[in-house]
């Protein structure tokens, strides 16, 4: 499972005041010291926190492999073409929400979604589809040559009790889909250190994108931290889940 972190509100911080401090450059070297595997930036048409000359510079910069969260747009396309990032995911945008709300319409609006794959994939940029964890906006996401999907975790987040166990069987059910249809699966929106765990025991799932909670952690105990101890509890779970798994393998071989 890799963790990809998710520094938008390092610069959320920075264009509170409009200056060049703290800088999501200098946190995403930080945040691989603590172990990430990817980073992950979303440039909003608004550029209300990150801008494109951080995008530019963390191309440049970080060792681990770069994730371009932007919206289907053409203008958004020629950016993540010119940049070259290992992957894109493209996610659905609204001006006035506070953050991405829901995964991709791609049922009844796929149209602007096609040409943006098509293109970034011509350069051979890895894509992803941030969606809904619904059979339908599955199976359309690999009608329309996704590498990944990013299964929307925010109704998990948002649920608890019954609800909550109802919204991981939901995000397996979609899981278990995507790569039945050949997509790579990825998770995130709204995980905390406290509702992390059955995500990363998802089976099938290969990479989370995690940025709020691990922000704020950091402003307590510093991002090398936040991002390491955000890495163990992952680590704890899916090394439950795979006991889980094979404790009832051995139950079967060895039962009556
Ligand atoms: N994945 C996607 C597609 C997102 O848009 C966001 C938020 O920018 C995240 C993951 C991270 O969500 P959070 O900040 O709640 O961890």
């Amino acid at each position: 499972m890799r963790l990809y972190i998710n520094i938008d509100h390092v610069a959320t911080v920075r264009q509170a005041r409009r200056t060049d401090e703290p800088d999501p450059v200098r946190a995403a070297v930080l945040a691989e010291l603590g172990g990430a595997d990817g980073i992950t930036v979303h440039l909003r048409e608004d550029r209300r926190h990150v801008q494109d000359r951080d995008v530019e510079l963390l191309r440049r910069t970080i060792r681990t492999p770069l994730n371009l969260e932007i919206a289907a747009t053409s203008e958004m396309e020629r950016i993540a073409r010119d940049t070259g990032p290992h992957q894109v995911t493209l996610v659905p945008e609204r001006r006035e929400e506070i953050t991405t709300e829901g995964g991709l319409a791609l049922v009844d609006a796929a149209s602007a979604v096609a040409p943006v794959l098509r293109g970034l994939a011509e350069d051979g940029i890895r894509t992803s589809l941030f969606i809904d964890p619904d059979p339908r906006i599955v199976r359309r996401a690999a009608e329309l040559g996704a590498v990944a999907v990013e299964l929307h975790t925010g109704e998990f987040a948002n649920a608890d009790g019954v609800d909550r166990a109802r919204q991981v069987e939901r995000l397996q059910a979609a899981a278990e889909l995507g790569r039945e249809l050949g997509l790579a699966v990825h998770a995130g929106h709204g995980l905390t250190y406290e509702n992390v765990a059955p995500v990363a025991a998802l089976r099938g799932c290969e990479e989370l994108n995690i940025g709020h909670s691990v922000v704020s952690r950091a402003v307590l105990v510093g991002l090398e931290r936040a991002v390491r101890e955000m890495k163990q509890i992952i680590r704890l779970a899916r090394e439950g889940a795979a006991g889980a798994v094979e404790e009832r393998g051995a139950a079967g071989a060895d039962g009556p």
